[in-house]
Formats: C-alpha cells, structure tokens, sequence
C-alpha cells in the first residue's frame, strides 16, 4: 500500500569531514554495509519496492551501489565465491526499482522531499533519512506502515529525548490516542529546550500523503534559511490528520561522530561473522581500564 520511498541524500555531511570530502556521508559503512543501505533494507522490509534517491554532487557512488555489478559478479561466479555472490546480488534485488532525481541547491529537507514530487505522484510515500539508523524488529518503517493501514493519515516516527536535545529535532505536542499513538496538534522545528513544547522528538521516518507537496511548494524559508519539512507538515496539519507513532526499536544518530560510533560498536557486537570475537575483545578490554588483568 505503500509503494515508494523518499530518500534525502544531497546533504554535505560536513561533521564528517575529511571523509567526507568527495565521498558520501550516506556510503559510510557501519561495520560491512553503508548507511543508505540500512535505510534502503528497512524499506524494502516494509514492502516498499521503489526507492527514490534525491541526490546531489558526490553522490555517484550511490548510484552505483543499487545497480548490478556485472564485473564483479562474474569474478565471483568464476571464483566460486558464492557467499559472497549473493551479498553483492541481494543488495539491488530484481523487485526493486531506483530512480535519481538530483536537488540541485541545498535548500533544505522540505525542499528534498519536493524534488521527489513528480516521482512519487498522487499517492502516500515514506520518507527515510539515512542518518537515522534504526534497529527495530519488524522493522520501523514495517511497524508505520502498519499504522497506516489503520490510519490511512501521516505518520511521524516520535522518540522521547533529553529536554537539553530539543533544539536538534522536530518537536511535536497533541493528544494521546492509543500508548504509542498521539494526535498531532503542533510541530516545529529545533525549539530551543526552555520553549520546546514536548520532549517528543521526530525521527528520521515519516509517511506523508501527497497533499505535503503543496504545502512544501508554498513555504517560506524557515529555521537556518531552509525550506523546512517540519513546516510543512505544521501546514498540512491545518487539512488532514496527522499522528506521532512511538516505534518499537532502537535509533542510533549516525549524522553525529558519537552516534555513528555506538551504531558500529552495537551492531559490530551482533554481527554474524565478527560478533562473538569482538565482543570479547571488548570485554576483555573494559576489564584492562578497569585495572584488572585479564
Ligand atoms: C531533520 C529534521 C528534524 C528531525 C531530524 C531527525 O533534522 O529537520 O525535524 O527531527 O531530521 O533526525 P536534521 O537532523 O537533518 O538537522
């Protein structure tokens, strides 16, 4: 029902900086696997099969990652490398369709997700951001995407934060409808923590309906001079239903050097090949700074 995925990938990811001067902060990998792929997984998981890619300069290499690679697939095959085979094949798999639509300024998220507007056309889409890893099981665009099949309304993917966070996040207030469900009455973006109106905090997974993109088209320039998807949303809050939902799972903000470093530890600790080695070498490591011998 929800066929098409949105996702925003023109940023500079200049707090990645030098790695990320001619490279794509969304091809960083945690642990084996790039960051857009763990939002591009996430989504096919949900049963969404077309991706939408709004990229920018630097980012070929994306591009380049969901197409088949016939080279190397066929040195696999020769070698017999198997395995390996099928994790080059499985990350464009045949059911799923890409298409690139480049934002040819910077001109912020709202502005993104219009960029996607011919692509996605008169029908509700998701849109991930791919510094958002998250880990939930199903997984959250699944659990959304099951919301609104009940709903049939946009959805924001919401997280309680520290109320000093405030000011990085949308924050929204309404009226709770169900435990993990709150009717939307308000959203604005980066509040500063001592007006923030909620300590509920937008992560980066929405379901919007097609009527964003009209309010999209109509905005003014909002917080740091950018064309605001918060704000849009705050419109289309005028004319439709929106809801909050409370996922089940874990985000790890990879946009951040902390974050993307807890994302690698974690996952790196559950990872089939590595894990088990590499949690020990961590455990064995805490015990070394904590003064005892191992
Ligand atoms: C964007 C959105 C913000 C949202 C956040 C989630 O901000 O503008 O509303 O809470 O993603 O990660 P950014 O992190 O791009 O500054």
């Amino acid at each position: 029902m929800i066929k098409k995925a949105v996702f925003p990938i023109a940023g500079l990811g200049t707090r990645f900086l030098p790695a990320t001067k001619a490279s794509a902060k969304e091809m960083l990998p945690v642990v084996d696997k790039p960051l857009i792929q763990y939002a591009v997984e996430e989504a096919y998981a949900a049963g969404i099969r077309h991706m939408i890619f709004v990229t920018g300069r630097t980012k070929r290499s994306i591009e380049d990652h969901f197409d088949t690679a016939y080279e190397l697939e066929n040195e696999l095959e020769l070698a017999g490398k198997t395995a390996l085979l099928k994790v080059a094949r499985s990350i464009a798999p045949e059911d799923m369709i890409c298409s690139y639509v480049r934002q040819p300024r910077a001109l912020g998220l709202g502005h993104a997700v219009l960029c996607a507007k011919e692509l996605v056309g008169r029908e509700p889409f998701a849109v991930l951001l791919a510094d958002d890893l998250m880990v939930g099981k199903p997984s959250v665009m699944a659990q959304m995407v099951q919301q609104f099949a009940e709903w049939q309304a946009s959805l924001l993917a919401v997280q309680d934060v520290p109320r000093e966070h405030t000011n990085r996040y949308g924050i929204v207030s309404g009226q709770s409808v169900a435990p993990d469900l709150v009717d939307l009455s308000g959203i604005v973006e980066k509040p500063a923590p001592e007006v923030a109106p909620t300590t509920l905090a937008v992560a980066g997974r929405y379901i919007l309906t097609p009527g964003i993109f009209k309010e999209l088209e109509n905005l003014p320039r909002g917080v740091g001079g950018e064309i605001q998807l918060t704000d849009g949303i705050a419109q289309l809050l005028r004319r439709e239903k929106v809801f909050a939902f409370r996922y089940e799972g874990t985000r790890y903000d990879c946009g951040s050097k902390l974050g993307f470093l807890q994302a690698t530890v974690d996952l790196a600790e559950h990872h089939d090949e590595v894990g088990p080695e590499f949690s020990e070498w961590l455990a064995a490591r805490h015990k070394v700074d904590a003064g005892v011998p191992k």
